[in-house]
């Protein structure tokens, strides 16, 4: 098959259409990496901020490497998945300590990486260095089962090996980085999800699903994951001038970021019941007199693997009950220094102006 005709429409399409981006007028690894991994968090429009200020606040590896876990969390705040800033710390302080604080040059040094997938490892080589790794992310995935009309499931292994081999026949091995570039933009901005305007597609006449009437059967997935609800109840206590706080320390999705004093439940739950679990006389047992009011009921929160229904209880206090004194207690003005989960960072924005 002539794969270079793809190659060539696609770059051709790209020199046109490519959207102007501050990590595409580097060549430095770092740069990309960073921008890379703030891309699988975000979209563009989004994903801009936090690099620029991630950027200017960390301009190379070894200031990454030399902040501290609570400041990189202050700077993904927000962006969710928070073990890829962690990661990112850690891969930044393995490159200082491993490889002299120079950015690894080969494919396999770079995936070796923590937080460093097979993805993004592509991306990172042939962008910075051209050399020849075809990316396979869900743009990628997209188009080229459209244009194969490929039905096997893009999140089955086989599934997996097929298209790994198909994007592999297709890359351009002289520029390996502006053919990786091209497609991905072209998934990007033309072969949208949803009704993509196939008539101006540079490859629509090699496209077999649109040949076929078929593209949005494409890509083909396997069953969705079942996700399991969970009933979180956040207390904003208030003493004073001062509120209470908690690190996370599980590891899960938010290890490393604060929380406000949580009680969860195993079914919806209102403030009346909640009032009468053993959790909630646990944690304000001898406060004084205690006023309550709920401020957020029922938030819906979606994650990868759980639906998260959380309300917010704002409970100002007369005294630091004893419960209370194994939360770490700050002043209210100082919330802004910790990172927090963007479901509790929604709370504060509902009630920045009550
Ligand atoms: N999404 C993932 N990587 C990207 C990149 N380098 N440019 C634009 N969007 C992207």
């Amino acid at each position: 098959m002539d794969y270079d005709f793809y190659s060539k429409s696609l770059v051709n399409w790209y020199k046109e259409h490519r959207r102007d981006l501050p990590w595409r007028r580097s060549s430095d690894p770092y740069i990309i990496w960073i921008s890379e991994i703030i891309l699988q968090q975000t979209r563009v429009a989004q994903g801009l901020d936090y690099f620029n200020r991630f950027i200017a606040r960390f301009p190379d590896v070894r200031a990454l490497a030399t902040a501290s876990e609570d400041e990189v969390l202050r700077y993904w705040q927000g962006l969710g998945y928070y073990s890829r800033a962690r990661n990112l710390l850690e891969a930044a302080r393995t490159i200082c300590r491993d490889f002299g604080g120079i950015f690894p040059r080969t494919y396999n040094e770079v995936r070796s990486l923590k937080g460093i997938g097979d993805y993004t490892a592509a991306a990172i080589v042939s962008f910075a260095y051209d050399l020849p790794y075809p990316v396979l992310d869900g743009n990628v995935y997209r188009v080229l089962a459209r244009l194969f009309a490929l039905s096997t499931p893009i999140d089955s292994t086989r599934g997996k090996k097929e298209f790994a081999e198909l994007a592999g026949l297709l890359l351009d091995k002289e520029h390996p980085g502006l053919h990786n570039q091209a497609i991905m933009e072209l998934g990007a901005l033309q072969c949208v999800p949803r009704q993509p305007d196939c008539s101006l597609c540079p490859l629509m006449d090699r496209c077999m699903a649109y040949a076929a009437g078929e593209v949005s059967v494409y890509p083909v997935k396997q069953q969705k994951l079942k996700t399991r609800p969970r009933y979180f109840h956040y207390l904003h206590i208030v003493c004073g001038n001062d509120t209470y706080i908690q690190r996370r320390e599980g590891k899960d999705i938010w290890q490393g970021l604060y929380q406000l004093p949580l009680i969860e439940t195993d079914a919806p739950t209102d403030f009346a019941k909640l009032q009468q679990t053993d959790a909630f006389r646990r944690l304000l047992p001898d406060c004084g007199r205690m006023e309550i009011s709920v401020v957020l009921r029922d938030i819906k929160h979606v994650l990868s693997h759980q639906t998260l229904y959380a309300s917010f209880y704002y409970i100002k206090v007369e005294r630091e009950g004893k419960f209370l004194s194994e939360y770490l207690r700050i002043p209210l003005s100082c919330l802004e220094n910790y990172a927090f989960p963007r479901l509790i960072l929604r709370y504060f924005q509902a009630t920045a102006n009550c």
